[in-house]
């Protein structure tokens, strides 16, 4: 390679966050890339947290969020700022994550200057438009802009392929995900949000999808409300997305449970160490899918499909759905049955082995070499 190809890396969500600053670390090491930052700032806090655990500074900051702000919003303002962004750039690369709104506008802009986009998750399909809503449609729409693929997965690989992409530009690599933990887990981390006695079962919980928000994400606070009542041992912990619908949800159904801690936001330091420490996973999240096949925890999801169904194959994730009795019943069996949970915890983790950030620069370097 003879001169110096720029990278702009844009993202604006806490999960784009802790995928790709682990992946900006490993292309700053690279003395033939120059990388720039862009946040579109889609998320303020919780992306900011992200950066300071990993240490990362943006070059550019759109700072677009507001209160519940709508996906017209979001798209335009991304459209338009990093437009701007790019035109004074003019980068040789963008590079963008997963099904997010900001990925989906980023990689339009970039595309219609005419700057090739390279997709990191790339390929997840749910192959129904409204589940996750709008993120199915986002991450299609990525792929149509993008140059290279960067797969986690051989299933998404196969996604991609069956859509007509050329199998030349697909990478199977992993998800960053897994690399990410190498950074953020701790041997001896302590928190107060970990249960004192070790006779007691912590439930690490999440739910704040937009689809979810409304009577589903009610019906499954209830089931956590009544099995927290039902198992003196059992405790929760819910780090609350700061959309203040689902905050005004979850403090009417669950505050004031004796057992449930609703939290503010945790670090990713903090949230992966006790997802780390949990007995298992309830969530309606993508990453934490992940995650917890990384970590050996058995994850209940909490939605009618995923578009990762590797976890499910291998037999550590199983759909729980939004029905307040379906979710209460597969909780319950794990909690009851000692050897449905030993072969759940057991299973293999599908998502990678931690080498992802270094294929997709490896492979970025190659491209750049044709
Ligand atoms: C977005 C992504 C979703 C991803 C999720 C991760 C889209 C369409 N959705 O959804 O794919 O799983 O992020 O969390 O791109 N807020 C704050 N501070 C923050 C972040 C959010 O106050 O740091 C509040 C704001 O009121 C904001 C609202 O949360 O308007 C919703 O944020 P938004 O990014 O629109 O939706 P998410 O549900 O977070
Ligand atoms: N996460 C975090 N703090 C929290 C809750 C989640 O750092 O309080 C991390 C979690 O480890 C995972 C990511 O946020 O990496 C998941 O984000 P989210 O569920 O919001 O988005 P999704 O993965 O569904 O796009």
């Amino acid at each position: 390679m003879s001169d110096i190809k720029k990278i702009m890396a844009v993202f604006g969500t806490r999960p784009e966050a802790i995928k790709m600053c682990p992946l900006i670390r490993e292309l700053r090491a690279r003395p033939d890339l120059c990388v720039k930052v862009c946040l579109t700032g889609q998320h303020r806090e919780m992306a900011a947290s992200v950066m300071r655990c990993f240490d990362e500074r943006a070059d550019y900051d759109l700072d677009i969020m507001r209160e519940s702000q709508t996906l017209s919003y979001v798209t335009c303002g991304i459209l338009e700022g990093f437009g701007g962004v790019l035109a004074r750039e003019m980068p040789d690369m963008v590079l963008v994550h997963g099904d997010t709104t900001t990925a989906f506008a980023a990689s339009l802009a970039a595309f219609y200057m005419g700057i090739p986009v390279s997709h990191v998750e790339a390929g997840l399909r749910s192959h129904n438009m409204r589940a996750p809503y709008p993120e199915e449609y986002n991450r299609r729409a990525v792929a149509l802009a993008s140059s290279l693929h960067f797969a986690p997965t051989a299933r998404a690989a196969e996604n991609l392929m069956n859509e007509g992409v050329s199998h030349a530009d697909i990478f199977i690599t992993g998800n960053t995900v897994i690399d990410a933990l190498r950074y953020t887990l701790k041997d001896d981390y302590q928190s107060p949000y970990l249960p004192a006695s070790p006779s007691e079962r912590l439930i690490f919980l999440t739910a704040h999808r937009r689809e979810s928000i409304g009577e589903p994400l009610e019906n499954m606070l209830r089931a956590v409300r009544e099995l927290t009542e039902a198992y003196e041992d059992v405790r929760v912990i819910y780090p609350l997305h700061p959309n203040p619908k689902v905050t005004e949800i979850a403090q009417r159904t669950l505050g004031g449970c004796e057992r449930v801690t609703l939290c503010p936001p945790l670090d990713v330091v903090d949230c992966h160490n006790i997802m780390a420490r949990s007995y298992l996973i309830l969530t309606d999240s993508g990453g934490i899918q992940e995650e917890a096949a990384a970590l050996g925890k058995p994850v209940l999801i909490m939605r009618s499909v995923t578009e990762r169904p590797e976890g499910i194959l291998s037999g550590i994730a199983r759909l729980a759905g939004t029905d307040r009795y379906q979710i209460s019943a597969t909780v319950r069996e794990l909690l009851d049955n000692k050897d449905t949970y030993k072969k759940m915890s057991g299973s293999p983790n599908p998502y990678g082995d931690g080498n992802a950030c270094i294929k997709i620069t490896d492979a970025l370097e190659r491209y750049f070499c044709r």
